[in-house]
């Protein structure tokens, strides 16, 4: 059974565990995972096998322009391609609650692009030589 629930600073080791084995080239410092986990405004959610964080995701939120960003989602290899980053997907949209829902992904990341796509994201931008390796990001968009 796979539990999606709200991420709390206790999370912290666990995620940054997530965020080097799925971003080995550009994940967040600590310093970045420890806001995420505690700015007001940002919704985080983890996903639990187990009582194992398996995957996270974070979404914020600026609430003039109704308007949420995903900022970051993945999800353990051994726990891949079983839904749970759709689930995640689905929960940070509910939760953020918002008209418009924008993320950026690399151009290369076939696997997430597909997530996106297959959950109503349309691609609006290309952002040039976006990451840090100067690869170019989509930004993507859904209306909801
Ligand atoms: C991108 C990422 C988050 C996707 O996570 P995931 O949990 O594997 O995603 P899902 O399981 O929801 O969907 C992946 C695939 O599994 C399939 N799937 C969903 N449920 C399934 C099930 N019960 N059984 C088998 N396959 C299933 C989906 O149809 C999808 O197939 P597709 O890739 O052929 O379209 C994950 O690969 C990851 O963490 N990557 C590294 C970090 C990253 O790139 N994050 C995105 C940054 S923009």
């Amino acid at each position: 059974m796979i539990l999606i629930e709200p991420a709390s600073l206790k999370d912290l080791n666990d995620l940054r565990n997530l965020e080097k084995i799925c971003f080995p080239v550009d994940n967040w410092p600590l310093l970045d995972l420890i806001g995420v986990l505690t700015i007001p405004g940002i919704v985080k959610i983890k996903a639990e096998f187990s009582g194992k964080f398996v995957g996270f995701i974070a979404g914020s939120v600026k609430q003039k322009e109704k308007t949420g960003w995903i900022t970051t989602i993945a999800v353990m290899p051994e726990f891949q391609n079983q839904g749970i980053a759709q689930q995640l997907l689905k929960e940070c949209e509910s939760r953020m609650n918002v008209y418009i829902v924008k993320l950026t992904v690399r151009k290369s990341n076939s696997k997430a692009i597909r997530l996106y796509e297959n959950n109503g994201y349309f691609q609006k931008e290309i952002w040039n030589s976006y990451y840090i390796d100067g690869e170019d990001a989509i930004l993507f968009q859904k209306m909801c």
